[in-house]
């Protein structure tokens, strides 16, 4: 099998939003500390701020990456859309020596290994823009090449943005895509939400929106920290009967529906759009 040496080439292909947030929390991880990073990308606009030396180069295209350049492993962060017509270039110059990493939503392992080979070594990860801070949730599901070894290299990368999570069931990666990958808007929505109603009712916007941000930050690191104890035990410690927070919960919680169906209606909603364009 073939495994990945230490310190690592690693070539990122795709600099933007999520690409460049990625190669900023690497290049600070002391665990990360000692790799090689080459970067690809139209326009390569690389700020990296970092305590260790970072070795990095970057290119326009692969056409001026050398020759003789061997990475360890490749991450695609381009938009799926882009990727039928770059693979073939990829698997030409680095054939099956690389992992390759695609963090591109929707596009499934199998598109994968039509372009870059049937045995060629691929994880697919879906990170969460959180990941910019070191807050990110990505969760990696690997072809049967990819082995123990090369799940743990990825888990080693996306470790330096955040939480990770392992599935081996492919067809929940709409289910995740749809929770931890756009959940991030809906949080904002709430956030926001509430932030508006504070100020309805008389909060100035600084303090309505720190109060909102902290409330959530704060319930969700209350909830991570009390394992042991259900989401719902949780609420109700808040609300006592008869008391404020059960008159807002009756209108959240109406007729047994309100904010929980309607994000059961989101997430399927995201769910079929994320298949749909798999499927393209
Ligand atoms: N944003 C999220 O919340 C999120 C979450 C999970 C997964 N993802 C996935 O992450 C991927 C990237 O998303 P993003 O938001 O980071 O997109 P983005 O900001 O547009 O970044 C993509 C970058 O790749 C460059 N690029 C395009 N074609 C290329 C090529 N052939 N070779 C080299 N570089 C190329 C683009 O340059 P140009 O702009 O000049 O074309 C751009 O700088 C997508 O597949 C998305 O599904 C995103």
């Amino acid at each position: 099998m073939v495994g990945i040496h230490h310190p690592r080439n690693l070539l990122l292909v795709g600099c933007g939003n999520m690409g460049g947030a990625l190669l900023a929390t690497w290049a600070n991880a002391d665990t990360l500390a000692g790799t090689a990073y080459c970067v690809i990308d139209h326009q390569p606009k690389i700020q990296i701020a970092s305590r260790h030396s970072v070795r990095l180069q970057a290119h326009h295209n692969l056409d001026t990456v050398s020759p003789n350049y061997a990475p360890d492993i490749v991450v695609f962060a381009v938009k799926p859309q882009e990727l039928d017509a770059m693979l073939p270039a990829y698997a030409k110059r680095f054939a099956l020596k690389p992992l390759y990493i695609s963090i591109a939503a929707g596009k499934e392992l199998a598109f994968y290994a039509r372009h870059l080979g049937a045995a060629a070594r691929v994880i697919r990860a879906m990170p969460n823009t959180p990941a910019t801070i070191g807050c990110g949730m990505t969760v990696l599901c690997r072809n049967e090449r990819a082995s123990e070894k090369d799940l743990e290299e990825a888990k080693l990368l996306f470790g330096a943005a955040g939480t990770v999570a392992n599935l081996d069931d492919e067809s929940l990666m709409h289910a995740v895509t749809a929770v931890s990958g756009c959940g991030p808007a809906y949080t904002f929505l709430f956030i926001d939400a509430i932030m508006q109603a504070g100020m309805q009712r008389g909060l100035d916007e600084t303090l309505a929106r720190t109060l909102a941000e902290q409330t959530v930050l704060g319930a969700s690191s209350l909830a991570s920290a009390s394992r042991g104890e259900s989401l719902a035990a949780l609420r109700q410690r808040v609300a006592s009967p008869g008391g404020a927070t059960e008159a807002a919960l009756n209108v959240l919680m109406k007729d047994r529906g309100g904010l929980a169906a309607l994000l059961r209606q989101a997430v399927d909603a995201a769910v079929a759009r994320s298949a749909e364009l798999a499927s393209k």
